[in-house]
């Protein structure tokens, strides 16, 4: 069954969503819609083609860097303000499709749409917010760095993202 990533919508099924972590659980079932309603963040879900149940979902946000928490070696090629960015503020999957490669995917998608929306505005990288050691690792798998003095915050610059597609 082909699996396809779309905008969260009316018609997703997400009451029996759980990825082990109930904070990113409840998120996806009682406040996902709202955050939609209010422009707050919009949120991408994996589902199989032509069903609603909702496998796994990734959240982004508008953002900013603090300039002084980047690390030096950036900087030094960054004007002193915040930098633009696009915080992710959630991602993750249903345990009943782990290990698959769906947390993957999901990703890679995100990566894709960041690529697009800064073709169109100005956004310089990434950000996470990890919410465990565990998933910090998965984002640095995928190139992500740790904030110097905030261990659990990451970022990837979206040009190390277009360079590793390709572009
Ligand atoms: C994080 C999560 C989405 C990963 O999904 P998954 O199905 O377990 O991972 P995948 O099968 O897609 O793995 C894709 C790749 O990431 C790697 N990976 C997965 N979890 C990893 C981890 N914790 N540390 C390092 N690498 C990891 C896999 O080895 C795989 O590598 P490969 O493509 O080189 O073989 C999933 O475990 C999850 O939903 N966890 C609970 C919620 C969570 O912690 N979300 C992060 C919130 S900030």
């Amino acid at each position: 069954m082909t699996l396809i990533i779309e905008q969260l919508a009316g018609k997703h099924d997400r009451g029996g969503f759980d990825c082990g972590k109930p904070s990113l659980n409840d998120f996806l079932t009682r406040f996902a819609s709202q955050y939609e309603k209010r422009n707050l963040a919009r949120t991408y879900v994996l589902v199989r083609d032509g069903e609603v149940k909702v496998l796994g979902y990734y959240t982004l946000a508008s953002s900013a860097i603090e300039f002084d928490t980047l690390p030096a070696d950036l900087t030094k090629k960054l004007p002193n303000h915040p930098v633009p960015a696009i915080l992710l503020a959630r991602l993750a999957l249903d345990q009943s499709v782990r290990g698959q490669g769906m947390g993957g995917k999901l990703l890679r998608d995100c990566f894709e749409r960041c690529l697009l929306l800064a073709d169109q505005i100005g956004i310089h990288s990434l950000v996470v917010d990890a919410i465990d050691d565990e998933a910090a690792r998965f984002y640095e798998h995928y190139g992500f760095t740790r904030f110097p003095d905030q261990p659990g915050k990451l970022f990837i610059p979206l040009a190390v993202v277009r360079q590793a597609a390709g572009g």
